[in-house]
């Protein structure tokens, strides 16, 4: 696993930590990175010593400036069009794990990087974090779970008010609007991460995809078929073998 260009994936004490990586370029999200992530999380969801993970940026400056508008902006149309389809798929590749992840946001959080922190379970980000969704501007609209994923977090309006204007958030606005859940000092944002990461890695696998269960699938349901649902995961876990 230590032979990727885009991405570092490591692994320590039941952790994995996958690190954006293209400081240079501020992490922006490109087709190598999305096809390194997907190897990268494929090895997670093999490995069953992985019992959570860690997802941040390398670099002082960003976890992710978004898109690589040098590949986006300027690919010929067949290939924008994939990259629409790959960026969907990204989408359905993180909420598809059965690990929970934290998501380290630091600097620049842009596009697509909005959107991959949105497809993790819980957010953490430094004071210096700042947020928004530039693709109006751009002519193009978010097309990695964004749009229906932003408002799951933040309610509609404030959803509206980032994709419709563009308008950046800083952290603390992000805390307040709920896009994160916490803000620390940026020297213990990975800390904080491994210490929650470390005491989710304790608890029982089985218990912990059970309750992620039933908060994500449980959202795509009515009340009462969601109460249904975590009856069924509850009773599934007292009567595991
Ligand atoms: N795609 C490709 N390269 C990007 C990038 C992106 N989304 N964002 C930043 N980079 C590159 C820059 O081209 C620059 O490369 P260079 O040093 O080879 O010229 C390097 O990262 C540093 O960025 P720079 O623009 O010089 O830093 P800055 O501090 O002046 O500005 C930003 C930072 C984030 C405001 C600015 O880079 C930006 O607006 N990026 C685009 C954000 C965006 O629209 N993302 C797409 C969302 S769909």
């Amino acid at each position: 696993m230590g032979d990727f260009e885009t991405v570092i994936y490591e692994k320590r004490d039941n952790v994995g930590y996958v690190t954006l990586n293209r400081p240079q370029a501020l992490n922006a999200y490109n087709l190598k990175m999305r096809d390194e992530l997907y190897q990268a999380l494929g090895a997670i969801e093999d490995d069953p010593e992985v019992r959570a993970v860690i997802l941040a940026g390398a670099g002082e400056r960003a976890f992710c400036a978004g898109a690589d508008l040098t590949e986006f902006l300027t690919a010929p149309p067949p290939v924008a069009a994939r990259q629409v389809r790959w960026e969907r798929d990204i989408w359905g590749l993180f909420l598809g794990m059965t690990r929970p992840l934290i998501a380290a946001l630091h600097g620049y959080v842009l596009g697509s990087g909005v959107e991959m922190a949105l497809c993790c379970d819980i957010r953490l980000a430094s004071e210096d974090a700042r947020f928004g969704l530039p693709e109006a501007g751009l002519g193009i609209m978010p097309a990695a779970g964004g749009s229906q994923t932003l408002p799951r977090s933040t309610g509609p309006a404030a959803a509206l008010d980032m994709l419709l204007t563009g308008r950046w958030l800083d952290a603390a606005e992000a805390r307040r609007l709920k896009l994160v859940n916490r803000v620390v000092p940026r020297p213990a944002l990975l800390p904080e991460a491994e210490r929650l990461a470390h005491r989710i890695a304790g608890h029982s696998p089985l218990a912990v995809s059970h309750a992620r269960q039933a908060v994500n699938r449980g959202l795509e349901m009515g009340l009462e078929q969601g109460l249904e649902l975590e009856a069924r995961l509850a009773r599934a876990l007292l009567n595991r073998p």
